[in-house]
């Protein structure tokens, strides 16, 4: 199906990058094998040849030769991803994009930074808050590259109020699957001429061709920001309160909830300690506003709706450092639980079906005998529900994941609310939207008639 990497071909990718940038040594490629999905071994694949090129016009080359040479060829950024989405499960050659790690501009008119793809979103943090800006997408793992957030549309606990990735993409340049460069949107803030590819191309987890480049869009950071941590004794009264935080008007930045058991775990790993008293459940909110009193007020008005719907007690957290290192805690939960998981699911909700999907999980969680510890995006219904390697788990687990992913669809919600279908969810794609596959596949068809480009991900084609 697919041509033959060959010493040839090898010479000719040294010569494009530099013999140092190409290398075939199996204990080198481990790295690029697999990405941080839990028990990675069971979709671990390693390249052919792993290959670093240093500008697009080198991934451009690269490319071309893997259109004539009819090679698989699988982006790869910081590997953070939680679907094998970047495992090169036909081999061939794996292109990282970590050498392209420049911020090009930051643009304090038009607030944008355009960056390589390579450039790790804790770069991009620091670099516009440096200039007074702010980038609001955060997903829990900030070490993630540009190239890779854009094409994952990643979310994180930041996406409430202003949006996930897709709300802060203005422009791309991607090399397409024949090599061809072509930049997509730019610095503008409207733009109608035709299909949105710039759309097609976010979230397309590297089928469709390879970001290079993105111009993000940047903010002014609010003026003012409170963190609330708020305590309850049962997860159904956190849960609950949600809806009655969103009625008030408030739209916070973040409205995360978090059970109890992912808590202890993570003050092992990264030996801090939680900063409130323990509970069974918590709401973590942020709030943002024009002036401190302003965000006081709205503090105290979500503190008495907690308060009414069960909390037993209100936290304030109230400088930015403390924000941002509880921030970070929150962001260890999925490696505290990693080991002892058979996975993370991200199915997103409706927002007014959190309740009901999570008391739902809670029941199969008691039919099958297996803990289900779950945490999520309460405020925009993107939950993380993890399946537990407790006794007996290997023979459960298909059918509880299954009746997991039917109720999540049975209340209007989609298989994945954030970390993509990759390869761990391709299945279920094609079970539950089985017309929307057909015409993915034509796409895919239409744009990489090959399927060289990191081909066995979303669909089959
Ligand atoms: C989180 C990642 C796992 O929310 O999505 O921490
Ligand atoms: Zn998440």
């Amino acid at each position: 199906m697919y041509g033959k990497l060959t010493p040839e071909i090898v010479d000719e990718l040294k010569r494009i990058v530099g013999e140092k940038n190409v290398t075939v040594s199996k204990d080198e490629m481990e790295d690029y094998s697999h990405d941080e999905v839990a028990m990675s071994e069971r979709i671990k694949h390693y390249p052919d040849v792993v290959v670093k090129p240093g500008s697009t016009e080198e991934v451009s080359e690269i490319v071309k030769i893997a259109h004539r040479e009819k090679i698989p060829i699988t982006p790869r950024g910081a590997g953070t991803g939680l679907s094998g989405g970047c495992v090169p499960i036909y081999g061939g050659i794996v292109l990282s994009l970590e050498r392209m790690n420049r911020i090009i501009e930051i643009d304090e008119e038009n607030f944008t930074v355009t960056a390589e793809a390579g450039v790790r979103l804790m770069e991009i943090f620091e670099a516009v808050e440096k200039k007074g800006l702010f980038f609001p997408p955060h997903p829990g793992d900030t070490s993630a590259m540009v190239g890779g957030v854009i094409v994952t549309n990643a979310g994180g606990a930041r996406a409430v109020k202003y949006g996930v990735m897709r709300n802060f993409v203005r422009g791309i340049e991607v090399v397409l699957p024949d090599g061809e460069i072509m930049e997509i949107g730019g610095k503008l803030v409207k733009d109608c001429a035709g299909y949105s590819l710039l759309d097609l191309f976010i979230g397309s987890e590297g089928t469709l061709g390879i970001v290079t480049k993105g111009i993000l869009k940047l903010m002014a950071p609010p003026p003012s920001s409170l963190m609330l941590i708020v305590p309850y004794n049962s997860l159904h009264d956190a849960i609950k309160s949600v809806p009655a935080i969103l009625k008030t008007g408030v739209i916070p930045i973040s409205l995360e909830f978090i059970e109890d058991d992912v808590i202890g775990p993570t003050e092992e790993l990264t030996k801090k300690k939680w900063p409130v008293m323990r509970a069974k459940a918590y709401l973590m909110i942020i709030v943002d506003s024009t002036s401190e009193e302003e965000v006081m007020n709205i503090g105290m008005k979500l503190t008495e709706v907690c308060i009414e719907n069960g909390a037993i007690d209100a936290f304030v957290i109230d400088t930015r450092s403390k924000q941002e290192e509880l921030l970070e805690f929150r962001g260890i939960f999925y490696e505290a639980l990693k080991e002892n998981m058979a996975e993370i699911l991200d199915i997103s909700v409706p927002p007014s079906k959190i309740a009901e999907y999570v008391e739902g999980t809670k029941r199969l969680s008691e039919k099958y005998g297996i803990s289900l510890p779950t945490y999520g995006h309460a405020g925009d219904g993107n939950v993380h529900t993890h399946i537990m390697k407790d006794e007996g788990w290997e023979e459960k687990y298909e059918a509880l994941r299954k009746e997991i992913h039917e109720l999540g669809i049975s209340l209007g919600g989609t298989i994945t609310g954030e970390h993509g279908v990759g390869l761990t969810k391709k299945g279920y794609l094609k079970e539950f939207e089985p017309k929307k596959v057909e015409l993915m596949r034509s796409i895919k068809r239409a744009m990489d008639p090959d399927n060289i480009m990191n081909p066995g991900k979303i669909v089959d084609i």
